[in-house]
């Protein structure tokens, strides 16, 4: 009883925090017309605002409902932060599609961010089942010339299953790596590899957050894009992320409440948007 009392009382703090979060972003938030910057504006413009349909979305969402009829389970490793849904590491794979992975409006945004910067090198930090990587793939391969993705995954099964998902999806530009985060980024401080665009979705702790992004710096150009998910998840996240936005190497940030974009564009003046999407 007292289990459940507690569990309770947390869940409603937790929500009270994202209603307070999310009073907050739409009190200091904007759209293009306030923006001046003419790099944000025309990303606003031709990326995060064109409410066009797609031919790629068809694939995505063919994705997605594949996931979402599998109703096998399978044993997860379970990470420790970030799953406030499930109590047993037994998943269900239709559930964990569900609650894990993201949503169709974001996979059709990581989808256009994709094709909009072309980015020829592609890292993803968490890949559950592949949901966004699948934005990700569709979106490199719609400007002709197909990124290379890694993504990371600590749970064999998990990507056990994903990995089998590119192939019935013919995602062949997908390099999936099961291991734990820290000790792949580790290894990469000793190579020359560069991501363009990196997409952080995993482990949404302040310290593991930072460490990423400290021990990545070090692969970071003008061109590079990092997206933060959750950014506002929890006070932890919000302060990585004014933690990032002060970072002297960081120039433009944009805040959508579930994403945090960053970039290093030297000749852009430091400057920091909140974004309605
Ligand atoms: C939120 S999910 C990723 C969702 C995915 N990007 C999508 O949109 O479909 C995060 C994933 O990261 C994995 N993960 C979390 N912490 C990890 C760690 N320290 N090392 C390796 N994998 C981890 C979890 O197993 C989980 O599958």
């Amino acid at each position: 009883m007292t289990f459940l009392y507690l569990r309770a009382y947390f869940a409603t703090i937790f929500m009270l925090f994202q209603i307070k979060s999310y009073l907050q972003f739409l009190w200091h938030s904007k759209n293009e017309h306030a923006v001046h910057s003419p790099f944000v504006f025309s990303l606003l413009t031709k990326c995060f605002y064109d409410k066009k349909s797609k031919p790629e979305y068809a694939a995505l969402k063919k994705y997605r409902n594949s996931l979402l009829a599998n109703i096998n389970t399978i044993e997860v490793t379970d990470f420790g932060v970030g799953s406030k849904i499930f109590k047993s590491n037994t998943r269900i794979i239709a559930k964990i599609a569900k609650t894990a992975g993201i949503s169709p409006k974001r996979a059709e945004l990581l989808f256009r961010i994709t094709h909009y910067f072309q980015p020829d090198s592609i890292l993803e930090i968490g890949t559950s089942l592949g949901l966004a990587t699948a934005a990700l793939s569709v979106g490199s391969k719609s400007v002709g010339r197909k990124a290379k993705i890694i993504t990371l995954e600590g749970c064999p099964n998990t990507m056990a299953l994903a990995k089998s998902q590119f192939q019935v999806f013919h995602f062949d530009n997908v390099n999936p790596i099961v291991s734990e985060f820290n000790s792949y980024l580790d290894d990469l401080r000793l190579s020359t590899l560069d991501f363009k665009l990196i997409y952080f979705d995993g482990n949404h702790s302040k310290k593991a957050t930072l460490d990423y992004f400290e021990l990545l710096l070090p692969t970071i150009t003008n061109e590079t894009v990092w997206i933060f998910d959750d950014i506002h998840w929890s006070s932890e996240m919000e302060e990585v992320w004014k933690i990032i936005k002060k970072h002297p190497k960081v120039t433009v940030t944009i805040d959508t409440f579930q994403w945090g974009l960053v970039f290093f564009r030297r000749e852009q003046p430091k400057e920091h948007f909140v974004i309605r999407i």
